[in-house]
């Protein structure tokens, strides 16, 4: 059997409807959580009906298993987002879930960067070995965001210069940190600007036009203040387009002139769902830094940042304090899984099968749909499906959903369907997926 035939039978199963989405149960919970939660959900869920002129009532959830998940109405659905891109291997995989479970029973929490637990030894060995070169060092943390955040505390300590330059269209989490280099939308700052890092510089995304893109990083950086350059190997929430072929090298050079770190935030594309290990340092990147999350913990919350041991040797000569820690850093289940799934991703070569799979489902793609769209991007598992506006985007989602599979929009005008499905989703699904999208467009 060819490694993209490899089906787990269970969890794969086409969406079966019920009830139209969102069912009874599913509304009357939706309506308890609006009355209590923060707002501000419920406002985009306005806003997006506004939009949209469509309903945009959630569904809830109830169970997973692999790429389905069950409404509390009993609807079965696809999962084309597995998790905004955590599940490496969809809901309660045997494997993850046993290991984790397992973990929870022997030790369910411990005192991270005081007294850890011991499962956090292999764990680090196994992030630094990710690293193209010997020697480097480990950070691991809670969210995206919070590798992010340990990230630009490095370029700090190792540069002493508090600036950086981010990219339009990209987005590294919204504490205060990376929330300064949110380059998707000014709407995430632009409320909490006067507590931001001010000497942020956005780019034009190196996508096309990567002497002008150089030209500008290198402008930047003559600015002096430049400490850190972050960026995205390919948009996530921006639409699933990735740097141009030759960027990680001029930028490394760049950066080495301007004394500036390169951070590669991997916390989407990292762990092979871009169809490479780090997606960085297999265009022959050399960051100095690489932020992991998302995929890392198969959907227990755990993220990393991996740096080279030169800049991070600068972490030791900050007042013999624990600078960048929290309560839950190396929780052991967190850990247990991210160990997991990073045996699983290498034991069983999911990066080839991710590449070949996201392969064949650009093409069903094109089959299906090329013709209505306005553009197709795509690397490994991250595929972004752009159509004619924001609108239009909401109500082919919403569509999709009444079909039974979940996607996401995103991009910079929100014009993007974006399809992050778990790696181990199979062929037959992202068809009948491809088929929908048809359907929905139609
Ligand atoms: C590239 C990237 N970096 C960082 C983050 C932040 O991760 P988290 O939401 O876990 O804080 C995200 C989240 O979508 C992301 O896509």
């Amino acid at each position: 059997m060819r490694a993209i035939d490899r089906v787990d039978e269970l969890g794969q199963q086409m969406p079966e409807i019920m009830v139209t989405p969102p069912g009874p149960k599913s509304r009357a919970l939706s309506l308890r959580m609006a009355r209590v939660e923060c707002p501000s959900f419920e406002a985009r869920r306005e806003a997006r009906v506004a939009t949209s002129g469509h309903d945009h009532a959630p569904i809830v959830y109830a169970r997973g298993r692999g790429s389905n998940v069950t409404d509390v109405d009993g609807n079965r659905y696809v999962d084309l987002t597995a998790g905004f891109g955590a599940l490496a291997f969809g809901y309660n995989d045997p494997e993850v879930a046993s290991e984790v479970f397992a973990q929870d029973y022997a030790l369910s929490m411990a005192l991270g960067d005081v007294y850890a637990a011991d499962c956090k030894a292999p764990l680090l060995e196994a992030l630094a070995a990710l690293y193209p070169e010997e020697g480097a060092r480990v950070l691991l943390g809670g969210s995206g965001a919070d590798a992010v955040t340990a990230a630009l505390k490095t370029a700090m300590l190792a540069t002493g210069k508090p600036g950086i330059v981010a990219f339009k269209g990209s987005y590294h989490g919204l504490s205060h940190g990376p929330l300064a280099a949110c380059g998707l939308s000014s709407k995430f700052r632009d409320p909490f600007f006067g507590q931001l890092n001010q000497n942020v510089q956005f780019l034009d995304y190196p996508a096309s036009e990567l002497s002008l893109s150089l030209e500008q990083l290198r402008s930047a950086l003559r600015s002096g203040n430049v400490g850190a350059v972050l960026v995205e190997p390919v948009l996530g929430r921006g639409g699933c387009i990735a740097v141009s072929e030759g960027f990680w090298a001029a930028a490394r050079s760049a950066c080495d002139e301007g004394g500036a770190l390169l951070i590669a935030d991997e916390v989407w594309t990292g762990i092979g769902r871009s169809g490479s290990m780090l997606a960085s340092v297999a265009s022959a990147g050399r960051p100095d830094v690489v932020c992991l999350g998302k995929a890392l913990g198969g959907g227990w919350p755990i993220s990393a940042m991996i740096g080279r041991e030169g800049v991070m040797n600068a972490w030791a000569k900050h007042g013999g304090a624990a600078i960048h820690t929290s309560t839950h850093a190396a929780h052991p289940s967190g850990v247990v899984a991210a160990l997991t799934v990073l045996r699983k991703v290498l034991r069983e070569d999911w990066v080839t099968r991710n590449r070949q799979l996201g392969d064949r489902f650009v093409e069903a793609l094109r089959r299906e749909v090329g013709r209505d769209v306005a553009s197709i991007s795509a690397r490994g598992l991250m595929v972004g499906v752009r159509v004619p506006g924001a609108p239009r985007a909401l109500a082919v989602s919403r569509k999709l959903l009444m079909d039974g599979y979940i996607v996401l929009t995103g991009g910079e005008a929100g014009d993007v369907l974006t399809f992050t499905p778990a790696f181990n989703t199979n062929a037959t699904l992202l068809d009948a997926a491809a088929a929908a999208l048809g359907r929905a467009l139609a």
